[in-house]
C-alpha cells in the first residue's frame, strides 16, 4: 500500500475564532488541529490573544505548524492584517474557516437593537470583511477554499431568532460567494453544525439537557467540535475540488425528524 500523503499538504490556513470560549474544544479549535494534523500552516484568529495560544500550543505539541493573530473579525483593518500576516508568515492563503460565531436569545418582540446589530455584525459582516480580503491573496495563488460556519439553527426554528437570522444569511452569503468566485478557482461551502457540545453552550448546559439533546437525532450519541473539524477538513482538501455552494449539515441526522416522529425502530413515537 502507498503511504498516505496528508491532506492539506501545502497549504496555508487561515481559522477564525481559533480558541475556545472556555475549557474544553470548540469547533475553531478542533478545526485548527486537525488543519495542521494533516499538513497545513494555520493562522489563528481571536480576538482573545491566550484563547488561541492554547490552540497554538496543542497544535506545537503535534508537531504541526501554528501561529496566532490577535484580532477582531468585526473590524475591516484587522481582517486586512490578518491577511497580510498570513502571506507574510506562510508565504500563500489557501483556505479560510469562517468560524466566529455569537448566540443572543430572543423574539422580533423582545430583542434589543443592540443585540441584533451585535449578532449580524459579528456573525455576517465578518464572513464579508475577512472572505474580501482573503480572496484576492487565493486568486494570486491559483484558488482556494473558503469554509463558512452556519448553523442547524438557519434551518429549524431555534428559540433564537437572531441567531437563526444571521445563520441563514451565511447560508445565502455562501451561494452568493461561490456563484461570484467560482471561475476564480474558490470554492465557498458552508457547515450547518447540530446541537454539539462545545465550550461555546456548555455554560447553558446541565446533564439533563445534555442527554436530551444527545438523544434527539436518530444517531442518538453527542457530537463533538472534532466531527465539525473533519467536515472542514474535507471541504479544504482537494478531494473536494467539485464541491462548492453545499450546506452540510453535521448533526446526527437531526434534520430528517419532523417534531413528533415515528420510530421505526423502537416502533415507538419520539418528540
Ligand atoms: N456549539 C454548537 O453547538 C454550535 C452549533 C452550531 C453552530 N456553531 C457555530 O460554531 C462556531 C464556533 O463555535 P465554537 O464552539 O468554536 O465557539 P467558541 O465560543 O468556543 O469559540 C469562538 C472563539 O471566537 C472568538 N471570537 C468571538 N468573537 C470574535 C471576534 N469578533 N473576532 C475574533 N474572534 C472572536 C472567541 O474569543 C472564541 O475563542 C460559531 O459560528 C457557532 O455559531 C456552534
Amino acid at each position: 500500500m502507498t503511504e498516505r500523503r496528508p491532506r492539506l499538504e501545502g497549504k496555508v490556513a487561515i481559522v477564525t475564532g481559533a480558541g475556545s470560549s472556555g475549557p474544553g474544544i470548540g469547533n475553531g479549535k478542533a478545526t485548527a488541529v486537525l488543519f495542521a494534523r494533516e499538513g497545513a500552516k494555520v493562522l489563528l484568529v481571536d480576538s482573545a490573544e491566550e484563547r488561541a495560544l492554547e490552540t497554538q500550543a496543542m497544535i506545537k505539541e503535534e508537531g504541526g505548524e501554528a501561529s496566532v493573530f490577535q484580532g477582531d473579525v468585526t473590524n475591516a483593518d484587522n481582517c486586512r492584517l490578518m491577511v497580510e500576516s498570513a502571506v507574510e508568515r506562510y508565504g500563500r492563503l489557501d483556505i479560510l474557516d469562517n468560524n466566529v460565531g455569537i448566540s443572543r436569545r430572543g423574539t422580533v418582540v423582545d430583542i434589543s437593537e443592540e443585540d441584533w446589530d451585535q449578532v449580524m455584525t459579528v456573525n455576517v459582516k465578518s464572513v464579508v470583511l475577512c472572505s474580501r480580503y482573503a480572496i484576492p491573496k487565493m486568486i494570486e495563488g491559483g484558488g482556494g477554499s473558503i469554509i463558512n460556519i452556519s448553523s442547524i439553527a438557519a434551518l429549524r426554528a431555534h428559540s433564537s431568532t437572531p441567531y437563526s437570522t444571521s445563520k441563514a444569511a451565511v447560508i445565502g452569503l455562501t451561494m452568493s460567494m461561490a456563484a461570484d468566485h467560482g471561475r476564480d478557482k474558490i470554492r465557498v461551502n458552508c457547515i450547518a453544525p447540530g446541537l454539539v457540545y462545545t465550550p461555546m453552550v456548555a455554560p447553558r448546559m446541565d446533564e439533563t439537557l445534555r442527554d436530551r439533546r444527545k438523544t434527539a437525532s436518530p444517531l442518538d450519541t453527542e457530537g463533538e467540535a472534532w466531527d465539525i473539524g473533519y467536515a472542514a477538513v474535507y471541504l479544504a482538501s482537494d478531494e473536494a475540488r467539485w464541491v462548492t455552494g453545499i450546506v452540510l449539515p453535521v448533526d446526527a441526522g437531526l434534520l430528517t425528524l419532523s417534531p413528533v416522529t415515528y420510530d421505526s425502530m423502537s416502533q415507538q413515537t419520539r418528540y
